[in-house]
């Protein structure tokens, strides 16, 4: 159109010279060139200006990331030094006893598979009432995680080893119980209907049905609390506090399940505690099953500080089966474990008779 008026105003000039030399053609298509080589420029400028936009939103971006990160380490720093496991003992045993106060209004599935359990062997018996289990973690152990996820509320609860989700059920009752707007990641590839399920703990816990390998891109990028009771071997458990610990939080609690019974585990243990980076207690729990002298075993960590990954390479049992190893009671890791394990048994006669609920004192 515009190249047709030009060649026209053109051509209206040259005619009284007795000329016409411009073709409508010709001109449309410059004017066309033209017109396309403009808007070229102005989307190279528009790209241009978009490149500039993102690069100061990215720059932006990592400014607060780094604001972000530094208010996180400040507040972990001070919450890392309101929380001590050894201040804290008789307060951590005095709430799991009293989490059987609760009894009236704890999760019916828990109830129904805890009147199936033995006090003293730790076990719990199956449907036929004849056969004893020990796949879930005993009374005592849940009712400790039960108290320290009271005390510590943590948002972000992480378990290796889900079973029937005994302890995943535990950590969501005390959520509810506390009103802490947590979640519990639960992993484990066997798959079981699980405890949680049809119960108002439901909607506080995810299962990821995997190995624990394979899930680190499902969870949340800091972690809370994190409970490692999957296989205690010394690979897995060395290879899951590789993967996991460093997404632990400054403050964080690590709990780690069946610590006195399977050596395998000491290695892992002696190289979180020579780390320096944690504070850590071993509560002697009454599981008595396959054990020698000592219960069970739970060892709590809270992690004082970020550093170097746990390498527990140097402490690998060589040429020694468990047994030989746990019944070593010389090495290291038992002095250990025998001079700072604190027993840990609940009163059941009391958790039986008494009905009071805890007060908000407690939580
Ligand atoms: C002791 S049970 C867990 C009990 C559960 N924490 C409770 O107290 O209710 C151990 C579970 O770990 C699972 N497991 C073994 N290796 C695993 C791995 N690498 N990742 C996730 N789960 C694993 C097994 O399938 C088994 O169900």
């Amino acid at each position: 159109m515009l190249g047709s008026a030009i060649a026209v105003a053109i051509n209206a000039a040259l005619k009284p010279l007795g000329l016409q030399i411009v073709r409508r053609q010709t001109i449309e298509a410059l004017v066309g060139v033209h017109q396309q080589a403009n808007s070229a420029d102005s989307s190279r400028i528009d790209l241009e200006s978009k490149r500039l936009e993102i690069e100061s939103l990215r720059s932006t971006l990592d400014h607060l990331r780094q604001i972000i990160r530094e208010r996180n380490d400040r507040i972990n720093e001070h919450e890392s030094t309101i929380i001590s496991l050894q201040d804290n003992v008789a307060r951590i045993q005095d709430i799991a006893q009293k989490a059987t106060e609760y009894d009236k209004r704890l999760n019916p599935n828990l109830l129904e598979v805890e009147e199936r359990y033995v006090f003293g062997t730790g076990s719990f018996l199956e449907r036929d009432l004849h056969t004893h289990t020990f796949t879930n973690m005993e009374l005592e152990s849940a009712r400790l995680l039960y108290s320290l996820v009271l005390l510590g509320r943590p948002r972000v609860v992480v378990e290796t080893g889900t079973h029937q989700g005994y302890s995943a059920t535990y950590a969501a009752q005390a959520m509810i119980d506390a009103k802490i707007a947590g979640h519990v990641w639960t992993i484990d590839p066997y798959d079981s209907s699980h405890l949680w399920e049809n119960t108002n703990a439901a909607r506080y816990v995810t299962w990821l049905q995997d190995i624990s390998f394979n899930v680190m891109d499902q969870l949340p990028e800091v972690i809370d609390f994190l409970v490692l009771d999957s296989e205690h071997s010394f690979d897995t458990l060395s290879r899951e506090v590789e993967m996991y610990e460093p997404r632990l939080r400054i403050g964080g609690t690590m709990f780690l399940h069946d610590t006195l019974v399977f050596p395998e585990m000491s290695p892992v243990i002696l190289a979180l505690r020579d780390s320096g980076r944690f504070e850590m207690i071993t509560f002697d729990t009454p599981r008595t099953y396959r054990m020698i002298g000592k219960g069970c075993g739970v060892t709590v960590l809270i992690k004082k500080r970020s550093g170097d990954p746990v390498n527990s390479e140097p402490y690998r049992i060589r040429n020694q089966t468990p047994r030989e190893y746990f019944a070593n009671r010389n090495d290291d890791f038992s002095k250990m474990v025998l001079s700072n394990s604190v027993p840990f048994h609940l009163d059941t006669n009391i958790a039986i008779s008494t009905m009071s609920n805890l007060t908000t004192d407690d939580v």
